[in-house]
Parts: C-alpha cells; sequence; structure tokens
C-alpha cells in the first residue's frame, strides 16, 4: 500500500509539473514578444541624435514660406477663435486690454466631435462647427464687450496640413488624425467654414487662419518674449519655430521688418530610416486612414500610443494565448484602447494593480488577470510611452540645433522658451517625464539650464484670437 501512495504522490507530482510546464510555456512566449517589441523600441541617445539630424537635413529642405506671420500685441477689443484639430473643439472669446492690459477677460468652450462628421461631407463637418460657434457667441453676455456697430472678428485655428495662400486663407493638403473628408481636400478652408458661417446666419469675420503651433507659439510669445518654438503633443503632434527670414530661400515676399518668421514644420510627416519601427507600427500605418503618411506622428502622438498597446498585447494574445485559450474579442477592435486609459494603467501604483485590472475589465471585458500579467501590461504601456517620449525629445532637439540654441556660448545668457501643448503633454506625466528628462540628457546640464519648457493652456486658441486682432479690419482705429 505504501508503494502505492508513493506511486499516486509521483503520478500527482508529475501532474503538477506538466501543468507548470505548460503554464509557463505560455508566459515565456508571451515575454518573448514582449522582449523583442522592446528590444526593437530601443531609443538609445545615438540613435535620438541621429533621429534629430535626420530632421535637420528635413527642414533646410523644406522651409517654405508658408506660415510666416507678423505679430503686433497692443490691440484691443473682444475677439474670437475656433480651434479645429482633435477629437475636440473649442471656441474661446478673448477680450484685449492693449498692450499695458493684455488679456482682460477670457472664455471658452470645448465640445466633442462625432466620428460621424469627422468622415463625411465637408458641409455637414463644418455646419457644426458653425452652429456650436453660434450658440457661443449668443452667450456674450455682459462680461464681453463687443463694440456696437463692429463685426466680430474670428482666429481660425485649423491644425491640419494646409498651404497657405494668406493670413486667411489655405487650402487643405490632407487630412490626418482621423479626418478623412474628401471633398474638403484642395478647398480653401476658411471659404468652407465662411460658408458655414452664412448659412447659419453668423455674421463674422475670419480675420486669420493659424496652425495650432503657430497659435501656440503666438500666445506663449505674447507672455513671454523667449518664446521661439512650439510643440504640440495631443491627437496628433507637430511643432513651429521662428526662423530667420533670409534662411528661407523658399520665400519671396517681402522680408518682415523683424527679419523673422514662424515656420510651421508638420514635423508629424517626418519620417527617416532611424526611427526605430516596428511590425506593430508598420501594419497600424498600412491600416490607417493615411497609410504611407506621419509615420513620426504615429509613434509619438496620443492618437496611437494605445492602439500600438493593443496591437502588441493582440498579438501576444494570439500567439501565446496570454489572456487564455482565446483571444478577447474586445481587444480585436482598433483603437479600442485609447492612450487616457493606456495613461492611467501606466500610473497605477496600487500594490495590486487595481486601475490595470478594472480597465481591462471595463474597456477590453478581459477579467481574472493575475499580478504578474498586469504588470506585464503596465512595462508594455512603459515601453511604448518612453519611445514615443523619447523621439519627440529628439525633435525638439532638432529645432534647437537648428537655431544654434542647442550650445551657450562662453558670457552668453540667451534663455531660450519653449511653449507645449497638447492633451497628451498635459495629462500623460510618465510621458512628460519622460520627454524632459530625455531632453535634458540630450542637451547635458548646462544647456538645459538655458532651456525652459513651457506649458501654455490652450495657448494655441489665445494666439489665435491675438493673431485675428493683429489682422483686424478695425487695425487703423486703435491706431489713430
Ligand atoms: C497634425 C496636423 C498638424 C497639427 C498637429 C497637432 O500633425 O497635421 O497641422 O499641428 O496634428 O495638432
Amino acid at each position: 500500500a505504501a508503494y502505492g501512495v508513493a506511486v499516486a504522490a509521483a503520478a500527482a507530482a508529475a501532474l503538477v509539473i506538466h501543468r507548470k510546464m505548460k503554464k509557463p510555456g505560455r508566459w515565456v512566449k508571451a515575454m518573448e514578444i514582449l522582449k523583442e517589441f522592446e528590444e526593437k523600441c530601443g531609443t538609445p541617445i545615438l540613435k535620438l541624435r541621429q533621429v534629430a539630424d535626420a530632421m535637420i537635413v528635413e527642414m533646410h529642405a523644406g522651409l517654405a514660406s508658408e506660415g510666416g506671420s507678423k505679430l503686433k500685441m497692443d490691440e484691443e477689443g473682444l475677439f474670437y477663435a475656433l480651434d479645429l484639430g482633435g477629437t475636440n473643439f473649442r471656441v474661446l472669446r478673448v477680450q484685449l486690454g492693449g498692450r499695458t492690459r493684455g488679456i482682460v477677460n477670457q472664455q471658452f468652450e470645448e465640445v466633442s466631435i462625432p466620428t460621424s462628421r469627422m468622415t463625411g461631407t465637408s458641409d455637414a463637418l463644418f455646419d457644426y462647427v458653425a452652429a456650436t460657434l453660434a450658440k457661443f457667441v449668443a452667450q456674450e453676455g455682459s462680461v464681453f464687450k463687443p463694440s456696437p456697430g463692429r463685426q466680430r472678428e474670428l482666429g481660425f485655428t485649423f491644425s491640419f496640413p494646409v498651404v497657405q495662400s494668406s493670413i486667411a486663407s489655405g487650402t487643405l493638403l490632407k487630412w490626418t488624425k482621423g479626418f478623412s473628408i474628401d471633398d474638403t481636400v484642395g478647398q480653401d478652408v476658411v471659404a468652407e467654414l465662411a460658408k458655414a458661417m452664412e448659412r447659419r446666419g453668423l455674421d463674422m469675420r475670419i480675420a486669420a487662419l493659424v496652425n495650432d503651433t503657430v497659435g501656440t507659439l503666438a500666445g506663449g510669445r505674447y507672455n513671454n518674449n523667449n518664446v521661439v518654438a512650439s510643440v504640440i503633443l495631443g491627437t496628433g503632434s507637430n511643432a513651429a519655430y521662428v526662423e530667420c527670414a533670409h534662411a528661407i530661400p523658399k520665400w519671396h515676399g517681402l522680408l518682415p521688418k523683424s527679419g523673422q518668421m514662424v515656420i510651421n514644420m508638420e514635423w508629424g510627416n517626418f519620417r527617416s530610416s532611424h526611427l526605430p519601427l516596428t511590425e506593430y507600427d508598420h501594419a497600424l500605418d498600412a491600416e490607417s486612414l493615411n497609410p504611407g503618411e506621419q509615420i513620426y506622428e504615429k509613434v509619438i502622438s496620443g492618437m496611437y500610443l494605445g492602439e500600438i498597446v493593443r496591437r502588441v498585447l493582440c498579438r501576444m494574445a494570439e500567439e501565446a494565448a496570454f489572456f487564455g485559450g482565446t483571444v478577447p474579442p474586445k481587444l480585436k477592435e482598433p483603437f479600442v484602447l485609447g492612450t487616457p486609459v493606456m495613461s492611467s494603467m501606466h500610473r497605477d501604483t496600487s500594490p495590486d494593480l487595481k486601475v490595470v485590472a478594472s480597465n481591462l475589465k471595463d474597456i477590453l471585458e478581459i477579467s481574472n488577470t493575475s499580478l504578474k500579467m498586469r504588470k506585464a501590461i503596465v512595462e508594455l504601456c512603459n515601453i511604448v510611452a518612453t519611445r514615443g517620449a523619447r523621439l519627440s525629445a529628439a525633435g525638439v532637439l532638432a529645432i534647437l540645433k537648428k537655431m544654434g540654441r542647442d550650445t551657450v556660448k562662453e558670457g552668453e545668457k540667451q534663455k531660450t522658451a519653449i511653449a507645449m501643448d497638447g492633451g497628451l503633454y498635459e495629462h500623460y506625466t510618465e510621458y512628460r517625464n519622460c520627454f524632459k528628462d530625455t531632453l535634458n540628457e540630450l542637451l547635458g546640464e548646462e544647456v538645459s539650464k538655458t532651456i525652459m519648457i513651457e506649458h501654455s493652456n490652450d495657448g494655441s486658441g489665445i494666439g489665435a484670437a491675438l493673431l485675428a486682432a493683429s489682422q483686424s479690419q478695425y487695425l487703423e482705429l486703435y491706431e489713430s
């Protein structure tokens, strides 16, 4: 009998070993997938420098006249701005009190754009925008004082690639960030908006068309003269900077008095063989609304980070049964895992990672995950966010290098400020910190002290209102 028991015990032990063997098999495979992804996402400093240098080459090649605008800061009056460029759009009103008093009052409202309007017709989108604006204008109330008999004026922040033909007109080159409306491409977006406002009976003059980067730069500079560049890290990503006019070979107009112009880089469309792209990025790109375009944007910006995480998780589920025998159906849905969710999982410091668990349950309908699995998911978020943040820091290095502000000359006290905006930068703390740390690492301690990164909350809207003011048809009134 004793022998029998021993045999049974051995069999039981064998079973346990067998079970254990099977489980680690899956786990090992899943970790292999993760490890391989991590290796391919590597962004050592040398690589970041290569990325920055490649971007500088593109900057030289692309220096065009678009985006140049003068900036006067002493206007007064009530101005409106409309900021269209991501999943939300904003309407603002700003009361300017002239040079001495600056911005006296401001108010804004944010509305999300229904997905159907992002991919429907041009009229459907602009009618929606005009209707929201009209409602906002109707609530002007007593705080804001439009000058009697004066037409309201609007700065239009439109954050998509545009060939700007004048301060208040520009042709849409292509949509980005999930917008796809064929009949707007090739059209003057100011005319599109003006027509929709007319249909709505809204009497307002569109005084300036601005990219969000240009608006952010203008808004940042209004408060701080050291601001020479702006970066948007939001749904999409882009940057603008102040360039010496003589360095712009394509500029055939009159040289501005200051000798300086603002360049909208559209850096989201940057691509280089130095970018650490993986099979997941290639697949995301191929299946996107704009394949082959906005490659840099697709690895660094808010619209895509969560989607990259989802794609890696999906592979882990399919090839390593990471979530058990079946692949959770929700996980197969493109864009179901947004970057805000990714960021809240990444930030989870509770000992049992309960935020990760609840997000998996609520968003992906996955329950019963082990702590070990949840840790792996946090690690995955970290890999994707780190790559994005470090690569965006490389972009800023490119700008500073191009402007000759990546070194400090002896005895020089030059300060450089960069205005930052966008939901990704604002809300994804780990991303923001990694971005800042990497920039410091790239610049070195001494130079880092001369560079200020300023979060300019809603700078792009205010900047658009300021630019509208600088283009006001009533300008002579103030000047006389
Ligand atoms: C996209 C747009 C660009 C914009 C950026 C940030 O890259 O093409 O114009 O500035 O998103 O919103």
